[in-house]
This record gives structure tokens, sequence and C-alpha cells, in this order.
């Protein structure tokens, strides 16, 4: 926080009135904050990210994601992410920093950072990882890029907010190791290190009290332990009890409620059911965050789009994961006779739905790119990217095609209704259309390369019949020129899984508790989160998290590890090694260093990242690498102590370049502390994780609750419609919403009715009116309530 507006905030809150100092704590509408005329006090205007800016056009309605303003769509996290280079989502910081200030934004609300707990959670193309660590270092990459150039983030969603199903009023049940050592650390890690403006909470509880009212998240770690001097602004409509969740440390609500919930805290400072000193910390921050925005705004301003553009594409062709290439069918040959197929090759999926949608500046293509290029364009589009069923005359031309071709090139993925924010996915199969033309192509042709455009994991039944996958994740707008320009061998590719691909869906981590009853998720693998849990109950996976190929080959060699002999020396290891480019082309590799802690009584992971590095090199090149390790690489943290604590032991040190392919350790003694923790069984060692209740509560240190609970009268604003779909009256109600999401959307080309709709049941009743855009008002709902109760 910067010391300039110091003197100026003790000013104004000395001359505000009550009614001014409440009138900054919410929106004034959708997007922006209330001005204080009288005081100079200008509105601020936030709007979506991550992967881009998405400013609404002026008069498109609130909810409409369609028409906003044509700005850069950049890949989704869950590519970029791969990239394993904090540098490189620093640039797209950076750029994205430009176009806001182009359009009056003083905040781009992302990165979304929550860990991928099941792959699948509809929303995790916007989120970086199932590690922490590599989930905390790309966030904070994004974050300094973005604010270092004056605009400012929002890190979400705090916390825990790690499903789609019911993320409106979810209770998370997470043991406190667990939320501390996974769910909070990539939190933790982006906001000491990047030092966030503003952070976002998520809209469901943790541990029984909603992020919005968590005085033990939003004051207690995130201010008090980590130091968060910003502001925190609600998930919009994450507010229930205003007061409440001032006085957890909640500043800013979004959106605006025509000033209810203001009036709530006037009223309660009125009778002196809230200090007022508790306000004027919150007015204080508000304030900081309303003059820095103020300082920020650039009048005028304009960026190079077609710069913009071209940083997409290099940040995609830096994070785009090949995944097989037998025979060494890539690099292709521009001579070679090849065959287009498939409809994403076209009409590209690059991004997700929901409130990240991006109306992209332009979008590149197969023909443009085959155009560009002088090469010859062989199509067929094998099938229609709105569905997921068969059309046998589509697959019959694409057969035909591929048939006489020296490569096949099949673009193929997710489509918008297998995955989205507000929904998650049932399955991890791909749409039936998708596979069954590889299948059919494989049958004519044996040199194909599937080209995936997908948010989260697929299966890959065919896996065995095609000899490349290149998976370009959703790679933004430049996906389609990236993909050929690595696929043309114009650039090496270098991306690595930041997440695991299983070999089913019955082998996640969370498959016996995701997405838990209608109240409740418990998180019974607690800390076994995607390696973490497929190595500790040794599975076989499709592939790996930090799985990656190249084109060339490298050489990792002469590891040292420095010794520590003191506990406090820990905090400065040197790990030391050299990396060799062995082939006869420029690449990258990514290095990443794991750590296995010794597991005497406390329950490990067998491994655990702590430390990577993209290292670039010429062929014959050889780098020294320097990872540094600290106190905290080797913690673990201590739910009865409250602390971080090491174990004695032996401590493995390993290098790799995936996580299921080590290629030096060294082992290192630890001399630590003694402490105590209850040694529970069924977390020690496991095949399929199957966590008995008395252990899963002996884990959380308390009796549960049941994960579903039946509604009873009297229903009130916390209850959903699922809750009262019984009853004929609500029915009625809940069709009345439907039809008004039919009408608002009717000239809606894409698919974000369905993600409202999916949400409509699940939303509690006293958001529904802002998530419906007012379909039903307050008054509707209480009517509604007032007769179900009679
Ligand atoms: C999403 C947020 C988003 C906000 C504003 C919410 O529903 O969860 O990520 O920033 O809407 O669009």
């Amino acid at each position: 926080m910067d010391n300039k507006y110091t003197q100026k905030i003790k000013e104004l809150i000395n001359e505000m009135t009550l009614e001014e100092k409440v009138s900054l704590l919410s929106g004034k509408d959708f997007w922006s904050t209330k001005s204080i005329p009288r005081l100079n006090i200008d509105s601020i205007y936030l709007t979506d990210g991550p992967h881009g800016v998405r400013k609404q056009s002026v008069n498109s309605d609130e909810l409409s994601l369609q028409q906003s303003v044509a700005t850069t769509c950049f890949p989704t996290a869950c590519c970029s992410a791969c990239s394993f280079d904090p540098n490189i989502m620093y640039e797209m910081g950076e750029a994205i920093s430009k176009e806001a200030k182009a359009n009056n934004v003083a905040v781009v609300l992302g990165p979304g950072i929550n860990i991928k707990r099941s792959p699948l959670c509809g929303r995790n193309f916007e989120y970086f990882s199932e590690d922490p660590y590599l989930a905390g270092k790309m966030a904070s990459g994004w974050i300094s890029g973005l604010e270092d150039n004056g605009i400012q983030s929002s890190l979400k969603h705090f916390a825990a907010n790690n499903q789609e199903t019911l993320r409106l009023i979810i209770d998370s049940i997470v043991d406190e190791r667990a939320l501390r050592e996974i769910y909070l650390y990539a939190f933790e890690i982006a906001i000491k290190e990047a030092k966030p403006s503003t952070v976002m909470c998520s809209y469901n509880s943790v541990n029984g009290t909603l992020a919005s009212e968590n005085k033990y998240l939003l004051n207690d770690i995130l201010r008090n332990e980590w130091g968060f001097d910003g502001i925190v602004i609600s998930d919009w409509g994450a507010v229930n009890e205003r007061v409440e969740a001032l006085k957890a440390g909640l500043d800013l609500q979004m959106p605006s409620t025509n000033g209810q919930d203001d009036k709530k805290v006037y009223d309660a400072v009125k009778e002196n059911k809230l200090d007022e000193k508790i306000l004027n910390k919150t007015v204080e921050r508000l304030l900081y965050f309303s003059l820095y925005s103020m300082d920020n705004i650039y009048k005028n301003y304009s960026y190079d789009k077609e710069e913009n553009h071209n940083i997409a594409r290099h940040i995609a062709e830096n994070s785009i994961v090949l995944l097989k290439n037998e025979d060494k069918i890539l690099p292709a040959k521009k001579e070679s006779k090849i065959a287009i197929i498939g409809e994403f090759a076209q009409k590209p999926r690059y991004q997700g739905n929901g409130s990240s949608l991006i109306n992209a500046y332009k979008i590149d293509t197969a023909e443009e790119y085959f155009k560009e290029n002088n090469l010859e364009f062989n199509y067929a589009k094998g099938y229609d990217s709105n569905s997921s069923a068969i059309d046998n005359a589509l697959v019959e031309k694409a057969v035909n095609i591929s048939k006489d071709k020296d490569l096949v090139i099949i673009f193929a993925g997710l489509i918008n209704s297998y995955e989205s924010e507000g929904f998650d996915r049932k399955h991890l199969n791909l749409p039936e259309n998708h596979n069954h033309l590889i299948e059919e192509i494989s049958k004519v042709n044996k040199n194909i390369v599937v080209v995936l455009s997908i948010g989260a994991p697929v299966l890959m039944p065919w896996i065995d019949k095609v000899k490349g996958v290149l998976n370009l994740y959703l790679a933004g707008e430049a996906a389609i020129s990236a993909a050929f320009n690595i696929i043309f061998g114009i650039v090496n590719p270098s991306g690595k899984l930041a997440e695991t691909f299983p070999l089913n869906l019955e082998d996640t981590p969370s498959y016996k508790y995701f997405p838990g009853g209608n109240k409740s998720v418990q998180y019974r693998e607690s800390i076994f989160v995607g390696y973490r849990y497929y190595d500790k109950a040794a599975k076989e996976v499709l592939f790996p998290f930090g799985f990656g190929l190249s084109y060339t080959t490298f050489e990792f060699s002469h590891l040292i590890v420095s010794d520590a002999n003191t506990i406090a020396g820990l905090d400065n290891i040197h790990v030391v090694f050299d990396v060799k480019n062995t082939g006869d082309v420029f690449g990258c590799e990514v290095a990443q260093l794991y750590v296995t802690a010794t597991e005497n009584n406390i329950f490990k992971a067998r491994k655990e990242l702590k430390g990577f590095i993209k290292v670039f090199l010429e062929p014959n090149e050889t780098k020294t690498i320097i990872l540094k390790l600290n106190r905290r690489s080797f913690s673990f943290y201590n739910a009865e102590t409250k602390k971080y604590e090491i174990e004695s032991g032996i401590y493995t040190i390993s290098i790799g370049n995936s996580s299921r392919n080590i290629l030096l350790s060294k082992n290192m003694e630890i001399n630590a502390n003694s402490y105590y923790q209850k040694r529970i069984p069924s977390y020690f060692n496991f095949k399929d994780i199957d966590i008995p209740d008395n252990d899963f509560e002996e884990l959380m240190d308390k009796k549960l609750k049941p994960i579903n609970i039946k509604a009873s009268k009297p229903y009130n604003l916390n209850n959903n419609l699922l809750d009262l779909i019984h009853e004929n009256i609500a029915k009625e109600f809940y069709n009345r919403i439907l039809s008004g999401l039919d009408e608002m959307f009717k000239d809606d080309k894409t698919d974000t009715k369905n993600m409202f709709k999916s949400m409509m049941l699940e939303t509690p009743l006293r958001t529904l009116s802002t998530m419906t855009g007012n379909i039903v008002t307050r008054k509707d709902i209480e009517n509604l309530l007032n007769i179900l109760n009679e």
C-alpha cells in the first residue's frame, strides 16, 4: 500500500457522513463502484478476466456475455499453466493491462487459482493446476504483469471453491492440513509474492462458514498471517448478511443491491450493533482503492491489437503440450499430402463458457494458415461442432479424403455443452462423434495426429490407433496458428501438463466424494490431490503431471544438494544440476524439482513439486541450473499446533522432466524438533482412497453433519429452488425463470443460457433476482416464501 494516500484518506474519513461511508460498501451497478462527487471520489470500473478483458458494451444487458468489446482472447489458464513459465504469465498480464487501460478498466477480475480437485469441475479451464506450488507461481507472474503496469487484479475464488455443482451454496468440508497445504497454499504464494490489490471471496462455505463471512479466512489468514493489505471483493452475489460480512473483513459487495445492504450497515452503526471503527477500517481500504484507481485511469490510451494477438500466439506456442509422437510423425513436412479433419480447425474452440468469455479480436483458422503459407488445403468437417451426434455423411467424407494422405490431422475436443462455468462434467469422455471420427479414420490411415481442444482431461480410447496427440487445451484466439507452427516444426513444443490425465474416472482421487450432497461436500482424500494421489495409490495414468514431449532431447547431470546442518540452514538449500540439449534443434525443457518427505508419524505424499524452471537451449548447449529450497519445502502443516513443522528423517531431492520421470536424486537427512499428530491409518497406505466416517471425523477433529439435508419449513432466503421444487408453486416459479431466460437470451449466440439455466435450481433465493437479471424480483421471492410457509 502506497503511503502517499494516507493523509488524504484521513481527511476524507473525517469529512464523510455515515451515508457516504456505507455507500462505498457496494457496487453502483453490475460492474462499477459508487462515486461521491462532493468529495471528488470517482466510480471505478471492474471487469472480468482472466484471459482477456471482458468489458460489456454500453446498453448490453448484464447477464449477456455476448455483447462485450472486442479484445484479445489469450490462452486460458489450463493452457498457459503448461508453459511452466511465470515470465510468460507476466507477458500476458502486461498485455492485458494495456487493453484494460484502453477500456478504462481499473480491475481485471482474475486470476482464478482454485485447485483442480477433480477433472470433472466444469470451470477447470479457468484454473491452473492440481498442484498449489505451480498454480501460485503462475498466478504470481500474471498478477505482477498486470499490477506493475497500474491495473489491479482480483485473485479468486477464495477459497475451497473446487466445483460448479451447487457452487453458490455448497459447504466445503476440508481438513485444516489439506486446506493449508493444498487449497490455500496457491493463494498464499500469490499474495506474498505478487501482492494483488484485491481478492475475491467465493460463494461457498468453508467448514460451515460462508467464505464471505469467514473471519478466519479473510482476516486471520489473509490479512494477519499473509499480510494482504488490499480489498476483499465478494463474488457476484456471494453476500448473505452484510454486517457479518463486513465484520469478517469483506470490503466491497458486488454487484449493487440498490442500497439495501448498505442501509443494513448504516442501521447497525446507528443502533450500536456495529462499531463505526470497523466500518472505518473498510472505508479506509476502499478509499485507498478508489484513489489509486483514479490515478491509474488512462485517457485516450491505445494499444497495438496485432501485437497482442501475436503475444497470445506466443503464449500458446509455449504452452501447448505434445503428448504422443510415435515414429516422429511430427514435425510434419510442408510438402506432405495432408488432410485437415474436424470443424474445430475452422471454427476453433479456444476458450470456455461463462463469465470469462471474451469477444475475440480475431480468430485464426486452418484455412487462413494454409493460405498464408501457400500450402494446399484438404479439409473435411467430420462433425458438427455444436452437437455430439454422429453425422455419417460427414464422417464418410472425412474418411474419403483421409485415405490417400501422408498425414491426417484431426481436430477434436470438448464442446460447450460438455464443460462450462456453472455446471460440472459427468464423465471424462469426448463427444461420441469425435471419438467415432478418429476410430473410423484410423481404419484407413495410420498416420494420424489428433489435436485436442479441451479445458480438462479426457479419455482417449483411440490412443493406440494414432501416432500423435497435440493438446492445445483452450489456447486462445491464435490457437490454430500456434498449433500449426508446432505441427510444422517452426516452434518446438515445450508445454508440460499441469495436471494428471487419468485412465478412467474411477481412478480420480475425489471420485467417491465429488461433488458431495445437496448441502456439503467432504474432501476426504485430504492432501492426496492430483499426482499426490496417483503416486500414493500407485495408479497407472494416461499422462502424468509434468509430462510433455519435445522435438529434441535433453540430458540431466551433476546433481549437487548443499548441506544444511541446522533447521535455519534449510532456508538456504541450493540444488544445482546441468541440463544439456543433446538433439539438433533449439528447444526448452522444464526441469522439475520434487521433494519426498520422510513418512514417519505423519502421512505424506510420495513427492511434491517444490521448484521448477524452464530452460532454453541451443543444440549441444549446457546450462547449470540453481534452484533454491527453504524450510517450507520440507514442512507439513500440523493442525494441532497450527504450525508448519518438519519431521526428522531422510528426505529425497529429485529432478525430473515429469512427475513420473525422475532423472537425478539425492538424499539428505534432517534432524528436526519432535511433535505429535494423530496417526490415522487409512491415510498411510491405500490403493483406492476410501476413508471411513470415523477417520475423516478424526482428521477434522469434529463430528460432521450429513452431506444431504432435506429442507423443511419455514423455508428461508438461504434455501434454493431445489429445496422447494416438490411444491407446485415452486415448479411454476422455476418455469417462469426458464422462460424468462429463453426470452433474454433469444439473440445470444453463445451457450451462456445453458450455464444460467443449469444454475437456477441451485442458486440461493437471496441472490436469485441478481442472478436472473431481475426476471424474478426480490418481492416475488418473498411472496413465494410467504405462500409456502403459510
Ligand atoms: C464468477 C466470477 C466472476 C463474476 C463476475 C461470478 O459468477 O464466479 O468469477 O468474476 O461472476 O462476472
